[in-house]
């Protein structure tokens, strides 16, 4: 099947890859020429693990291609994926459609033959309507049926979530639109995923309803590590004890500084502002953004009085800056928040982050970027782990302890354990379990 997917970031261009692995002949295509210049050249404008390879081999195998005239990939297309941005528009917090609208536009101006058009970027209900009625305004003539196929993929996983996924969701009401997506996502279809055909509003409700549970549930245990670190308790052992029952399940029960990223942060807030407008508000889901965002402003408050009140003069040491491993984006990251407060408070900020240097430098100023973790520890006053990438889940502690100025750890991921940490004697301070106090140790 022939495919233009438009939009070339974390979603376009995994998808993309993904379908033409698949065996389709996908073209992606982006408005940003330097994306489309990088990607002819073989070179991933995105750092997502496999990406890369599986790119190459669909491009030598003729099936994946890439073009920033959208008018050369749409007349053929059977299936014109929409995966655009679709971020907080602002002032109000609702979703900024405006891309989706103009690719709609262009999308029309294009069309040849019956085509299928997809919205696959997360869009408020109702969108799909007005996808379809701006095309049928633009283009009378066109032969289309328009359909939401929501993307549950998370990034740092992304390559497989696509091709393993738990469930495909698609809103479509014909018959022959249902069909295509069939057809396109006929390898896991025989793999036996559930696909789950709705109408197109249930289709576009299921995505923003399924972030807002997950953030519900990380708004929830952050919560609970506040109640634990009043009255003594563990909070992953709190999250294990309740996870391991079935209805509540243990995954998105890790407490940290609060949910960040190109999704949760964004979606919630929409969530929240279009179920105000239809008079069905939802206050749960307010509740949790108002939370979360506390929550991300408290953090580098926690990180001061770790480091005893005041961290004027001092070097502080951040390790981590993406919102989550595994991926360079740094959207809503909860560094953003939490960097700028330490350095208003006079800390001499210096950070590493395995993938997401590049594209701090351009969010974070006055920060020394450091070359690895230990050049960033080095004279440091303390060390605060903001992501937990794999390489700072086993950190040498004893080199940490040689060249920090002071050993404490200010670990909001909570990768290490308090034990470890005794026998290290490293202060150390995590989320919603009791620090570890000094040992009089410093130097
Ligand atoms: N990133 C994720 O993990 C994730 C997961 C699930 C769903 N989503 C949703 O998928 C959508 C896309 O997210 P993303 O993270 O890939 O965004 P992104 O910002 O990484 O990529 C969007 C791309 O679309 C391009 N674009 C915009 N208008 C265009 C046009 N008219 N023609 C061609 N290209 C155009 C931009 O240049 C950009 O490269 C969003 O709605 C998002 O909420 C994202």
């Amino acid at each position: 099947m022939r495919v233009a997917m438009i939009g070339t970031g974390y979603v376009g261009l995994v998808s993309g890859a993904c379908f033409s692995d698949f065996g389709h002949d996908v073209i992606c295509v982006d408005k940003d020429r330097r994306k489309i210049d990088m990607l002819e050249n073989g070179v991933m404008p995105i750092f997502e693990p496999g990406l890369d390879a599986l790119v190459a081999d669909n491009v030598k195998a003729g099936r994946l291609s890439f073009t920033s005239d959208l008018s050369k990939a749409v007349p053929d297309a059977e299936a014109v994926f929409i995966a655009v941005g679709t971020p907080s528009r602002r002032g109000d917090g609702y979703a900024d459609l405006s891309f989706v609208f103009s690719a709609a536009e262009e999308i029309a101006d294009s069309l040849n033959g019956f085509t299928v058009i997809v919205t696959k970027s997360t869009v408020p209900v109702g969108t799909g309507r007005k996808v379809q009625d701006i095309i049928r305004r633009r283009r009378p003539d066109a032969r289309f049926s328009v359909a939401s196929n929501p993307e549950f993929l998370r990034e740092g996983a992304a390559i497989d979530d696509f091709k393993r996924p738990d469930r495909i969701v698609v809103g479509a009401e014909d018959e022959r639109a249902r069909q295509v997506l069939q057809e396109l996502y006929r390898p896991l279809f025989l793999n036996e995923t559930p696909m789950l055909f709705t109408n197109l509003e249930t289709s576009e409700l299921i995505k923003y309803a399924g972030n807002a549970f997950l953030a519900t549930k990380i708004t929830f245990i952050n919560e609970m590590a506040d109640l634990c670190e009043k009255v003594g308790a563990d909070v992953q052992a709190v999250s294990k004890g309740i996870g391991l029952d079935g209805r509540i399940g243990r995954k998105f029960l890790r407490a940290g500084p609060g949910y960040g990223g190109s999704c949760f942060p964004k979606d919630t807030l929409a969530l929240t502002r279009t179920a105000k407008e239809v008079g069905a508000p939802t206050r749960i889901v307010e509740a949790v953004v108002a939370v979360n965002d506390d929550r991300k402003k408290r953090m580098s408050r926690k990180i001061v009085e770790a480091c005893g009140g005041s961290v004027d003069g001092k070097i502080v040491a951040v390790l981590g800056l993406t919102f989550k491993p595994n991926t360079d984006d740094m959207r809503d990251s909860p560094s953003l928040d939490i960097v700028p407060e330490l350095q208003k408070a006079g800390a001499k900020v210096r950070v590493f982050d395995p993938e997401g240097m590049d594209e701090a430098r351009s969010l974070l100023k006055g920060v020394d970027f450091c070359q690895d973790a230990y050049d960033a520890m080095g004279n440091a006053d303390a060390v605060t782990i903001l992501t937990e990438w794999n390489e700072f889940r086993a950190l040498d502690l004893e080199r940490m302890k040689q060249i920090m100025k002071r050993p404490l750890l200010i670990d909001l991921r909570n990768i290490y354990t308090r034990e470890e940490m005794v026998a290290a004697g490293i202060e150390y301070h995590s989320v919603g379990r009791l620090p570890v106090p000094a040992r009089g140790n410093s130097r």
